[in-house]
């Protein structure tokens, strides 16, 4: 079987995070000592993946290149890009990578998306999987922000896309692991009420199918893209740094 291939969605435009992205992308900002697009790149990477697709959007896409180039920094010999006009969601996006995937099974992370501990041991199990779907969970406090799923046994059995009333704590990470047969659903999908094509009805179509596995991610996990979230990864990415954060706040006359 064809190697996994790893794509990064960069795309859409960043608006909970305005002004702060009126001039640059969100995914180019910084996240203690590096750009937010870093931290998923090094999950892939890590994961072993070398074979990776960038999809972004907006104004400022040509500096993703300048940043990255062939990804060169990471110990990688190219790195592909494809551009998403507007935001018309994260399967919209995934959508564009139909070409890149030609037939691979993938792996997928959102561009704001920090995870501290390495996907690999659940990228091997994706990979020892028949066919099918895999997606990582995280008990959070704040469950009404996320895809939420709930679960029976070894089964998820169904996932709410931000639910005024959670019916379990278990946020649906941004790293998703797909089959082929995920181009074929996304071009069933109709826009929801935000106006977007949702990667939670792409993981509600596996589940119906019974080929929707998890696994509950090791470490912490953050989204950065609003300003709450975006200090909280900035914080954790700093502690994992070794930094302490009552050093950084001490105040020169105390
Ligand atoms: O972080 C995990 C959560 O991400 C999941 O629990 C949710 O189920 C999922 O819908 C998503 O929630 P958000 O509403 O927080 O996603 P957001 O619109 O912030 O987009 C997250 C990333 O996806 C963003 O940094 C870039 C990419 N994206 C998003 C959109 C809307 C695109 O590439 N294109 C897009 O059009």
């Amino acid at each position: 079987m064809a190697d996994l291939k790893g794509i990064i969605l960069a795309g859409g435009l960043g608006k909970r995070l305005g002004p702060l992205t009126k001039i640059t992308n969100k995914h180019l900002l910084p996240v203690y000592d590096r750009p937010m697009i870093y931290y998923p790149l090094s999950t892939l990477v890590e994961a072993g993946i070398r074979d990776i697709l960038i999809v972004t959007g907006g104004q400022h896409a040509g500096e993703f290149l300048r940043l990255l180039g062939n990804g060169q920094a990471f110990g990688l010999e190219h790195l592909n890009y494809t551009y998403q006009e507007g935001e018309g969601g994260i399967a919209q996006a995934l959508g564009l990578a139909r070409h890149f995937a030609k037939g691979s099974r993938i792996v997928v992370v959102l561009g704001d998306n920090i995870i501290e501990k390495s996907i690999r041991s659940c990228v091997d199990r994706f990979r020892a999987q028949p066919r099918g779907a895999r997606v990582l969970l995280k008990a959070v406090p704040d469950p009404e922000r996320f895809g939420v799923a709930t679960l029976k046994g070894r089964s998820i059995t169904e996932i709410e896309e931000k639910p005024k009333k959670p019916k379990t704590n278990l946020a649906v990470t941004g790293v998703y692991m797909y089959d082929e047969s995920v181009f074929e659903i996304i071009k069933t999908l109709k826009p929801s009420k935000r106006g977007e094509l949702e990667i939670t009805d792409v993981n509600n179509h596996f589940i119906r199918r019974g080929e929707l596995q998890y696994d509950v991610m090791k470490g912490w996990w953050t989204d950065s893209g609003t300003y709450d979230s975006l200090i909280r990864a900035n914080i954790l990415a700093a502690r994992k740094a070794g930094k302490r954060i009552s050093d950084l706040l001490k105040n020169p006359q105390d």
